[in-house]
């Protein structure tokens, strides 16, 4: 619910509520050719090291942190490394590069090789003609796409924060060639602002530019949006670049098909530049639980502390739960349920335990109100509804309810 949730309301601030964007589905196979055009099949790819005393392995750039040229990199570099596992020296073999894309087998005699897409990237540049027709869109105008990619990563972990089957949220966006700084500019703002969105502590996110060294294959400029994370530190959520004209450019000379565009207002002909704002969903959800977890004393004391998620509402996997004081009220209580269900308000329903404790549960996964039954209310149709983050109460007319949720929910959305 959380993921569908950061899904609704990217798509909703990035294409339904833009001016300039439209969305597409582009798919996770696609011909090899696509890849070897923009050198992905090439270049895609990770130092990797291996310490031949222990045979861990890791990935160069993280063992060396500053920031390097792999390709070139002083033998001395390496004999100087310790290995973090067997803490021996000297022991490091030369860097490798490592491709990241996995590779497979398609049809019935295997003989065809394939890739999964590392990015979702590529599926809008080999549709942008398709889609500029078929939107009628003119520049600038963007593209954007939801879904799963893969990459072999040499070290995944730290929780999953990095992991090979993840999900992207990619906006390209294509440009004259000349207005591209603009563009940047407007779309590291527009992702800040996606991220402060999600409710955010400020204080915990940075921007950090890549120097040249670090940039992608396909990258004048990038700039990452960041978090401080508790035990990794400073790690990457988004990535803002400027991918120029390369990739289709790349798709246009290993295609010949042209795939320029002719502005209909002065008759020039031009490549688009491409603006790239690219998220990944699993990232945004480690950032979301990390940021909202708190543990909070009650009245001080240190015996009474109570775990709370301060997740949005709108973000909130549900939104209310249903707690009948008594068994007896269970009639009445699903009866405010199922109307709750019906009008789109996710709920759960809780009747085991002291209400005290069901007040816990929920406050634990983020529940922003807890909705009451309780004997009164089966004579004056009202319930108590209490706010995970002040614990207030107050009352309210069943039939107030949804609206009142519903209302709230739009509030921060
Ligand atoms: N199309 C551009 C692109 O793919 P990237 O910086 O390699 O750029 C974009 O990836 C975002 O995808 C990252 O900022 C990160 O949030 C997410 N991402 C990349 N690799 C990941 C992995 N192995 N596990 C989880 N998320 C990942």
């Amino acid at each position: 619910e959380l993921k569908n949730n950061i899904k609704k309301i990217w798509w909703k601030y990035f294409v339904q509520r833009s001016e300039y964007n439209v969305g597409i589905d582009s798919a996770i196979f696609m011909n090899k050719k696509v890849w070897e055009a923009t050198k992905h099949a090439s270049t895609f790819n990770d130092p990797l090291i291996d310490c031949k005393n222990c045979k861990m392995r890791y990935r160069a750039d993280e063992l060396i942190k500053d920031k390097i040229d792999f390709k070139n990199i002083d033998k001395n570099i390496i004999n100087n490394l310790e290995c973090p596992n067997c803490r021996k020296k000297n022991v490091f073999t030369d860097i490798r590069q490592f491709n990241m894309m996995f590779k497979l087998q398609f049809g019935v005699t295997g003989n065809n090789e394939i890739y999964l897409r590392p990015e979702t990237a590529q599926g809008v540049f080999i549709n942008f003609k398709n889609i500029q027709r078929s939107s009628r869109k003119k520049i600038p105008f963007g593209i954007c796409n939801v879904g799963k990619s893969f990459r072999n990563e040499i070290t995944p972990g730290n929780f999953i924060f990095r992991i090979r089957e993840f999900e992207q949220l990619e906006l390209e966006f294509f440009c004259e060639p000349n207005s591209d700084s603009k563009w940047f500019d407007f779309w590291k703002e527009k992702s800040f602002d996606f991220i402060k969105k999600l409710g955010i502590n400020q204080k915990k996110i940075r921007f950090r530019e890549h120097d040249k060294k670090e940039l992608a294959f396909y990258s004048k400029k990038t700039i990452d949006i960041e978090y401080n994370f508790p035990n990794l530190g400073w790690g990457e959520i988004l990535g803002v670049a400027n991918r120029t004209d390369y990739d289709l450019k790349c798709h246009m000379d290993y295609s010949k098909e042209s795939l320029e565009y002719l502005d209909p207002n002065t008759n020039k002909k031009y490549i688009p530049y491409c603006v790239e704002t690219s998220m990944g969903l699993d990232r945004l959800i480690l950032m979301i639980l990390i940021d909202s977890y708190d543990e909070e004393k009650i009245n001080n004391n240190d015996d009474d502390v109570r775990i709370v998620m301060h997740i949005k509402p709108s973000l909130a996997p549900y939104k209310a739960v249903i707690l009948p004081l008594s068994k007896q009220l269970n009639i009445k209580a699903k009866e405010i349920f199922n109307f709750l269900l019906l009008n789109d308000i996710s709920c759960i329903y809780d009747e085991n335990g002291s209400i005290g404790k069901r007040y816990r549960r929920g406050d634990e996964i983020g529940i922003p109100y807890a909705i009451t039954i309780d004997f009164d209310t089966l004579n004056d149709d009202c319930v108590t509804i209490r706010f995970r983050d002040s614990m207030k109460q107050i009352r309210m007319k069943i039939t107030d309810i949804s609206n009142f949720i519903l209302n709230e929910i739009k509030k921060d959305d």
